[in-house]
């Protein structure tokens, strides 16, 4: 039997309050939805540079976009920004190592990693279950993050081959992978 649960409308008060939306509970709310992760990364003063993403969104098919949300205190995407172009990479399965080392330490994000440098400074990671080259859109200030819109010029996609690898799954704080 179904049942159905009435939830009264807040009084006047809690509307004054966001006591429920401190950041710490929120995160964890938002950790409920899984999503894939993307790197990040363009050559910029010829130096390759990136950051792990869980963000990435499809946004539109024409104009061909997409979207990444990124944290205002990011030291990284200043620099990403003035790239031309940039790469992002859907990681799979087997990155969950890759990933954290692409959120860590600067110095160290590219260590033992094969990447592809386009001619225009997109870089990507060869492993990858898909590549996109893109460019900065637009960009929209979203409270303590930036919406990213990213055009995108170029996808690597083996689209065909059904052995093609599975992507790497963030959910709750945590990596795991799709079951079937
Ligand atoms: C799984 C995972 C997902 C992440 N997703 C995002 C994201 O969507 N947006 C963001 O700004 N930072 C994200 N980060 C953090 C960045 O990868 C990076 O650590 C952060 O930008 C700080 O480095 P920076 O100061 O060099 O930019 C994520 C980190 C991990 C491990």
């Amino acid at each position: 039997m179904s049942s159905t649960t009435v939830v009264a409308p807040p009084a006047p008060d809690a509307l004054r309050t966001n006591q429920d939306l401190d950041p710490q509970r929120l995160r964890a709310a938002f950790g409920v939805f899984p999503t894939g992760v993307v790197a990040l990364a363009a050559c910029v003063d010829d130096q390759p540079v990136a950051l792990a993403a869980s963000s990435f969104t499809s946004v539109s098919l024409d104009p061909p976009l997409v979207s990444i949300s990124l944290a205002n205190t990011s030291k990284t995407w200043p620099d990403l920004r003035r790239a031309g172009h940039l790469g992002v990479t859907i990681l799979a399965e087997h990155h969950a190592l890759l990933c954290r080392q692409l959120a860590g330490p600067v110095g160290q994000r590219f260590t033992g990693v094969d990447l592809t440098i386009s001619p225009e400074g997109a870089v990507t990671l060869d492993e990858g279950l898909a590549r996109f080259e893109c460019t900065v859109y637009d960009e929209v200030g979203a409270g303590d993050h930036t919406l990213v819109l990213l055009r995108l010029h170029a996808v690597h996609h083996a689209s065909d081959d059904t052995d093609a690898g599975h992507p790497l799954v963030f959910h709750r704080s945590g990596f795991g992978r799709l079951h079937h």
